[in-house]
């Protein structure tokens, strides 16, 4: 499994729903590294073979995985076959698969345990609505979400955590500074366990905040939406 902790920070593009090869191609031509930063791009699985995979600092992850191994499932795609073609990170969890797909804190448990038998780092998306914000409810919804999603299984160097309020997705609005690095270091004390692991903050996050987030104090990296479909825009995240 590849060692987390060489990275000073973690950059994750999300693309959810969009690309296409010539999206792709001009992309990766386009893309420039840095070479303290773990990027990791997470396209529709159709494309994670077409993919620059496993470069030093480049990576490609998967959005989603199914809680099955193999068998009579249509339509899935199992941990193992990410590994198979040396993927090596996969998002899981994210609030569209527990909104429209029904994803529950034990499904997403399941699929990241299943992640690290077959030495894929799961990034695990957690995160609060606006209501559940304005009623204080943060901690507490942060604090179920991860008890109940994280494996026994899972320590620091092979999962990933990824705060994304929900309210802040896609919205153009972000909690202040003070409030991300406030939810970070809760969710690094939940329990001891927590305190070494790698908490990427993600939500509306772009070239022109992403210095301010990054430079927060444990926060290690992002996980980018929208922006990251502008290479442009992403290069000057990542640098
Ligand atoms: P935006 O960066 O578009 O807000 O999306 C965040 C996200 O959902 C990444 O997983």
């Amino acid at each position: 499994m590849l060692k987390l902790g060489n990275f000073s920070s973690i950059i994750v593009a999300n693309w959810k729903l969009n690309g296409n090869m010539e999206f792709i191609n001009q992309y990766y031509q386009k893309l420039v590294l840095n070479p303290n930063n773990c990027v990791v791009i997470c396209s529709p699985s159709i494309f994670l073979n077409k993919l620059e995979i496993n470069n030093k600092n480049l990576f490609s992850g998967a959005q989603d995985v199914s809680i099955y191994q193999e068998g009579a499932f249509t339509g899935e795609l199992s941990a193992k076959m990410l590994d198979d073609i040396k993927i090596q990170f996969s998002l899981v969890g994210h609030s569209e698969r527990r909104q429209y797909f029904n994803e529950s804190n034990e499904i997403i448990n399941l699929k990241s345990k299943n992640l690290i038998e077959n030495n894929v780092i799961p990034i695990i998306c957690i995160g609060e609505t606006l209501e559940e914000k304005e009623n204080n409810k943060t901690n507490e919804v942060l604090k179920k979400q991860i008890k109940e999603s994280i494996p026994v299984s899972s320590n620091y160097e092979n999962t990933i955590i990824a705060y994304e309020p929900i309210w802040a997705i896609g919205t153009g609005l972000t909690p202040s500074l003070d409030e991300i690095e406030e939810v970070h270091k809760f969710i690094k004390t939940v329990n001891v366990k927590l305190n070494n692991y790698k908490v990427l903050y993600g939500g509306s996050v772009k070239a022109s905040n992403s210095d301010d987030i990054n430079s927060l104090n444990n926060v290690d990296g992002c996980l980018v939406g929208g922006a990251s479909l502008k290479v442009d825009e992403f290069n000057s995240i990542i640098s």
